[in-house]
Order: C-alpha cells, then sequence, then structure tokens
C-alpha cells in the first residue's frame, strides 16, 4: 500500500514537472512567433516601398503560410504563390484580393518553367518597391509514392536552383535590378557530409543517408558563390532576421 501511494506520488509530480516543462516551451516558442510576427511589420514599414512584390513557394502550410499571411498585414504588399496544391492555397487567401496564386510543382521542370516565367511577369510589374523571392517549399520525407530516391534533392535543391537561376536570367535581360531571394534552410545542414563523392553519387541517383540534410547543405553552398545579382540563402531559424537584412539592401 505504502508502495503505491510511493509510486503514484512519483507519477503525479513527473506530470507536473513534465506539464510545467511543456507550458515553458510553448510560453517560449509564443514569445518568439510574437516576436518574429512584430520584427516583419517593423521591417516591412521601412522597406516595402509603394508597392512590394513578393513571391513565396509552398504557402499552403506551415511557415509559407504563416509568412504570406503576415506580410500581407502590410496594405503595399502583393503576393505570388507558387503551390503544387493551387487549388488549397486559393482557397486560404481567397479574401485577399492582393494574392495571386499560380500552380508550381517543384519536382516538375515544366512547371518550375512556367513559373519562373509567372513569377517574372509579377515581378517586373507594378511600382517601386521590395522585390523578393522566398524559397520556402521544401520537404523532410518525400511521401513513399513519389520516392524515386532523389526527390528531396529535387524539391530542396533542384528545383529552387532552377526556379532562382531562370528568374534571375529573365530578370537579368530586362530589369536590370536585383530581386532579393531568401531559400529557407535549416539547422539540420549542419549534419550533412556532402563533398564531391557524395556529389557525385547524388547524380548518379545514389542519394546517401541523410538526403535532407545534404540537399539543405547543397543549398547554402551554391547560394554562397558569387554572383552578379543578389542570392543570400538563411537558416530557418533565423528566417525573420535574413529577410530583414535582405529588405535593408534596397
Ligand atoms: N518546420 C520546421 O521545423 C523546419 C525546420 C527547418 C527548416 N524547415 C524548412 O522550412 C520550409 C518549410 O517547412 P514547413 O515546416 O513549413 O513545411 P510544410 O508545412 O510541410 O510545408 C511545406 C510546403 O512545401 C510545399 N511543397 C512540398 N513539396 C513541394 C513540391 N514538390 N512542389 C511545390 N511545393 C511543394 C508543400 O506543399 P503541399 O501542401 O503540396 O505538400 C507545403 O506548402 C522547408 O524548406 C523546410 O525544409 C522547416
Amino acid at each position: 500500500m505504502e508502495r503505491q501511494s510511493w509510486l503514484s506520488q512519483l507519477l503525479y509530480t513527473g506530470a507536473a514537472v513534465g506539464g510545467a516543462a511543456c507550458a515553458a516551451v510553448a510560453a517560449r516558442n509564443l514569445q518568439r512567433v510574437l516576436r518574429a510576427r512584430s520584427r516583419i511589420k517593423v521591417l516591412l514599414a521601412a522597406s516595402a516601398g509603394t508597392d512590394a512584390r513578393v513571391v513565396i513557394t509552398g504557402a499552403t502550410g506551415g511557415i509559407g503560410q504563416e509568412l504570406a499571411e503576415q506580410l500581407l498585414r502590410n496594405p503595399s504588399v502583393h503576393l505570388l504563390l507558387g503551390c503544387r496544391d493551387h487549388l488549397k492555397a486559393q482557397r486560404l487567401f481567397q479574401s485577399s484580393e492582393r494574392t495571386k496564386v499560380h500552380r508550381l510543382d517543384l519536382l516538375d521542370p515544366d512547371s518550375v518553367q512556367a513559373f519562373a516565367d509567372e513569377a517574372h511577369l509579377f515581378l517586373a510589374g507594378g511600382e517601386s518597391g521590395l522585390r523578393m523571392l522566398v524559397n520556402n517549399a521544401g520537404v523532410m520525407r518525400p511521401p513513399v509514392s513519389q520516392s524515386k530516391g532523389d526527390s528531396t534533392w529535387q524539391t530542396n535543391f533542384l528545383g529552387p536552383f532552377l526556379l532562382t537561376e531562370l528568374l534571375a536570367r529573365l530578370r537579368q535581360k530586362q530589369q536590370p535590378s536585383p530581386v532579393r531571394v531568401v531559400h529557407v534552410s535549416s539547422r539540420l545542414e549542419k549534419r550533412s557530409q556532402l563533398d564531391h563523392h557524395l556529389l557525385d553519387a547524388v547524380t548518379r541517383g545514389e542519394v546517401g543517408e541523410n538526403p535532407y540534410a545534404d540537399s539543405k547543405r547543397g543549398l547554402m553552398l551554391w547560394t554562397g558563390i558569387p554572383r552578379l545579382w543578389n542570392v543570400q540563402a538563411f537558416c530557418f531559424l533565423c528566417v525573420v532576421r535574413e529577410v530583414h537584412r535582405a529588405c535593408e539592401l534596397r
């Protein structure tokens, strides 16, 4: 009997400590979200200009949807959202007249090409203001049905690479002013062991053990290459700060 009450007391204490820890983590995360929202508001007020145009990939949920919603709070922001499930995106943003949705499947090069053309027209139009592309869409574990071995690389690296390069070339021809590009990477890229052997294997379709970390590392390495126009790669947890830096370059 005594042992039973000792056990239940232990369980009770464990549950109380666990509950308090969860509450503390939730409070800290909430604080971070609120801080990020208020920073976005402040930076847009300073950098949007009269007609800010931002392209975001993958805005049917998660970070992309939240970013789109926060950007739309500024009345000078117009958005073009590239989404695989464009009907879902249309439903989510149907109340916003300043949002256009276009189909984009990063696994399909034709779809990326068509979206790059659309994004170019969108960014070239309107009055002066911030011009930005946020390569947000990504996958950690692609659905089994899609897994031909390289769909993580295709979604996280090849798709954004193709989109960004196509857009850069289109803009360079007609529009010398740069577009700011933010790639949503991940802290997990630190686990990558990408080297030229692995890269060669990837091109043969042998993606190794950690395609998520490797594809995000690839994204950051490519972005680090100096070029004529401005591309910047940033880690997910710093998205707001880095969007801020990109805006400050205007
Ligand atoms: N959440 C995290 O903790 C975390 C941490 C570090 C980095 N990240 C990075 O942050 C980004 C967003 O993550 P999230 O957590 O917000 O993910 P999420 O909620 O799963 O959203 C991912 C978005 O990408 C889209 N997408 C996936 N595959 C696509 C494809 N082939 N073509 C076009 N769109 C595609 C999804 O569209 P569908 O609705 O059609 O699937 C969805 O809109 C990713 O790049 C991810 O790697 C996230």
